[in-house]
């Protein structure tokens, strides 16, 4: 087609990635020409503010490195890392939430109960949760991937104050598909302020940069789909203003003082009750 024209040339894009090997990697591919297109002729594109998002773009890749996606957190702040894990959801099971960039494969086996909170400051708290299908069934199957901040918003990876693998862990579910997780509250922390995500397109919108606080979990059981998701704190002042759209009810939790002598001898209590998150996580069938 030598004669491209605004009429045809979307079209003709899109039939230029006809060969690609990968059936749906063409689908991708294609549709995502077709929208993009079709986002250019909506806000009647000018070339100045094409080559505008392609400096920021540029920006961004440089930032970027093994340790850093600046990609990621573009996609986070713009929704879209929420809408696929929407997409991804079983209506049936508990809903999913954003992975984030500190997840780190390989946390140690601790027993359940566990108790993480080692020479940690903050407020000691108990996750409490059952884990079962999607009709209400434990499943004393599943194991737990755990992983939160410090009392100084960081996580272990990125502050060389904490000992390696501060506040992860995984472990096994009960015979009654239950776990508990001694632990300090989780608090809320800011998004990376030093790049172009931040600098060139949050900040300059008005936005937030603040995360409520939250425990990350995966959740895995044989036969079930893996769930990647995360627990808020009910008491938080930024749930309404999640500057990456993770928060979703069902994933809201409330501390409430439980009388546990026992377990606050375990977790260095003093009194007679301790702050205690219960929660209840469904999975869904394969
Ligand atoms: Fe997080």
């Amino acid at each position: 087609m030598r004669n491209i024209d605004l009429a045809n040339i979307t079209e003709a894009a899109a039939q230029s990635f006809q060969g690609l090997p990968d059936a749906r990697q063409q689908v991708l591919v294609q549709a995502l020409v077709k929208s993009l297109h079709q986002y250019a002729k909506d806000v009647q594109l000018t070339h100045a503010e094409w080559r505008a998002a392609l400096v920021f773009l540029h920006k961004v890749g440089d930032i970027s490195s093994d340790s850093r996606s600046e990609f990621s957190l573009l996609s986070d702040v713009m929704g879209l890392s929420s809408l696929v894990d929407l997409l991804d959801s079983d209506p049936s099971a508990t809903p999913g939430s954003v992975l984030g960039p500190f997840h780190t494969v390989g946390s140690p086996w601790l027993d359940n109960p566990a108790n993480l909170i080692g020479a940690n400051e903050g407020q000691r708290v108990l996750l409490r949760a059952s884990v079962c299908d999607s009709a209400g069934q434990p499943l004393p199957t599943a194991t737990i991937d755990f992983w939160q901040n410090a009392g100084n918003g960081l996580y272990w990876q990125v502050d060389p104050s904490q000992p390696q693998d501060n506040l992860r862990c995984q472990l096994k579910v009960s015979a009654e598909g239950r776990f508990e997780i001694a632990t300090i509250r989780a608090v809320p922390y800011q998004i990376p302020t030093d790049g172009p995500v931040w600098l060139d397109l949050v900040q300059p919108a008005g936005r937030s940069a603040w995360r409520p606080a939250h425990f990350h979990v995966i959740v895995s059981a044989p036969g079930y789909r893996t769930l990647v998701t995360e627990l808020f704190d009910a008491e938080d002042p930024y749930l309404d203003s999640d500057v990456v759209f993770g928060v979703r009810d069902a994933l809201v939790g409330r501390y409430q003082e439980v009388i546990d002598p026992q377990a606050c001898a375990r977790i260095g209590l003093s009194g007679t009750t301790v702050p205690v998150m219960n929660v209840e996580i469904r999975l869904a069938h394969v």
